[in-house]
C-alpha cells in the first residue's frame, strides 16, 4: 500500500516523534547493515570514532568521500566553534585514512554571512594541515534563501572539493543541460577567426564552480524524503560521483541522513558505505534504497518512509493529530499502481 498526503514533520526537532519511530529501526548503535544485492553498507556509527568507521570499511578503501556534517549557525559562539572545528578534524583525519592513495573529498558546509562566514572560514584553515589538497570551492544556488532587507539574500550552498594524491577528474561530468546562448570571445585558430560557440566541445555550458542548474529539494519533488530536513539534491551528488569515481568504486558518506549518496551510488553502479549516528536516519536510508528498488522512486514526495506502519499505530497517529493537526481523512490509502 502506498499512501499519499501523508507527510511526516521534521524528525530532528521533535524528539518525541523520533522516539516513537525507534521501534521500526532494524539497526542500533554500533550495527552495520550490509546490502545483499550490491554490497552497500549502512552503519549506525559515529563518524568521529575511527574504530567504528574502520569496522565498516573492513580493510577496503574508498575512492571518494562526500561529507555533509550538521552545522547549526545559532550554536557558533567562539567556544562552540572551536569545538566544532576540532570535531571536524577527527572525521577529516578518518576520511583521509579510509580513502585510497588517489582519491577525492567533497564537504558540504555553511558560511554565516553575519558572523565572519563561519564555520566555513575556520574549517578551511583547519584543512590546510589535513594532508588534502584544495581543488575547488563550488557554489550551488539554492532557490530559498535567508537574509534581511538590508543585505544580499544568501542563496548559496557551499561545497568544498579536495583531493588526496592524484584523483582523476572526468571532464564530461562538467557539462550541464543548459544550452550555450552567448556568442563572442573570438580567437584565431589555424589562421581562421573563430567564435566560442564553434570552438566548444559541447553545445551546453559547463557547470564550472557555480552550479545554477540544480533544484533544491522541496516537497513537490519525487526525491523528497518527508521527515528529513537537510536533504541534498540527488543531481548534485550524481554529478560529484560522475566526476570523481568509476563503476564499482566505493563511495563513503559518514552523514547519511536521508541516504542521498547511497541512492546516487545505486543509480550509477557504485558501492556506498554510509553512516549515521542516529538509527532513525539509518532506517530511512535503508528504506529509501528498498523503495527505489521496489518502486523505482527516489523518495516519497508527499508520503513518508514509515507510512505503511504508522497508519496502523494509534499512538503515533494520535500524536500527529494532536501536535500537527494531521487530517486523517485527507490520507489517500488506495493502492497506487507503480
Ligand atoms: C546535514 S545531515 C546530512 C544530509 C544528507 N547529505 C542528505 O542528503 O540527506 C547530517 C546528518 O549527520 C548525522 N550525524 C550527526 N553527528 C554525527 C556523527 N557524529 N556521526 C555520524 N552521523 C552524525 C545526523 O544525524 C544527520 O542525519
Amino acid at each position: 500500500m502506498t499512501m499519499v498526503n501523508f507527510p511526516l514533520p521534521r524528525i530532528d526537532i521533535d524528539p518525541a516523534l523520533h522516539d516513537l519511530l525507534l521501534p521500526y529501526c532494524r539497526i542500533s548503535e554500533g550495527d552495520i547493515w550490509i546490502d545483499n544485492k550490491n554490497k552497500h553498507k549502512v552503519g549506525c556509527i559515529d563518524s568521529a570514532n575511527s574504530a567504528q568507521v574502520n569496522k565498516m570499511m573492513d580493510k577496503e578503501s574508498a575512492s571518494l568521500a562526500v561529507q555533509d556534517p550538521p552545522y547549526n549557525f545559532v550554536a557558533f559562539e567562539e567556544k562552540n566553534l572551536s569545538e566544532f572545528i576540532q570535531w571536524c578534524e577527527l572525521w577529516i583525519n578518518i576520511s583521509y585514512e579510509i580513502l585510497s592513495v588517489n582519491a577525492a573529498l567533497y564537504i558540504w558546509l555553511g558560511a554565516d554571512q553575519n558572523n565572519h562566514f563561519q564555520p566555513l572560514s575556520d574549517f578551511i584553515r583547519m584543512m590546510s594541515n589535513s594532508g588534502f589538497t584544495s581543488k575547488s570551492f563550488i557554489t550551488m544556488r539554492n532557490q530559498r534563501g535567508y537574509g534581511t532587507q538590508k543585505n544580499w539574500m544568501s542563496v548559496r550552498q557551499e561545497l568544498l572539493y579536495y583531493v588526496k594524491g592524484n584523483s582523476g577528474f572526468n571532464i564530461n561530468a562538467e557539462y550541464t543541460e543548459i544550452p550555450k546562448i552567448l556568442k563572442g570571445y573570438y580567437k584565431t585558430v589555424d589562421g581562421k577567426e573563430t567564435e566560442n560557440l564553434e570552438r566548444g566541445k559541447s553545445d551546453n555550458i559547463r557547470a564550472g564552480n557555480v552550479w545554477v542548474d540544480i533544484q533544491q529539494v522541496f516537497y513537490r519533488m519525487e526525491e523528497n524524503v518527508n521527515g528529513c530536513f537537510a536533504q541534498k539534491p540527488l543531481k548534485a551528488i550524481e554529478r560529484i560521483l560522475q566526476a570523481n569515481s568509476n563503476k564499482e568504486d566505493i563511495i563513503v558518506d559518514l552523514f547519511a541522513h536521508s541516504g542521498t549518496t547511497l541512492i546516487a551510488a545505486e543509480k550509477l553502479n557504485r558501492r556506498c558505505f554510509t553512516a549515521d549516528i542516529d538509527p532513525v536516519y539509518c532506517e530511512i536510508t535503508i528504506r529509501r534504497l528498498e523503495n527505489y528498488r521496489n518502486n523505482n522512486k527516489t523518495g516519497w514526495q508527499n508520503s513518508n518512509p514509515f507510512a505503511d506502519e504508522i497508519i496502523n499505530n494509534k499512538k503515533i497517529m494520535n500524536y500527529l493529530k494532536k501536535n500537527y493537526h494531521l487530517d486523517v481523512s485527507s490520507i489517500d490509502t488506495r493502492k497506487i499502481a507503480v
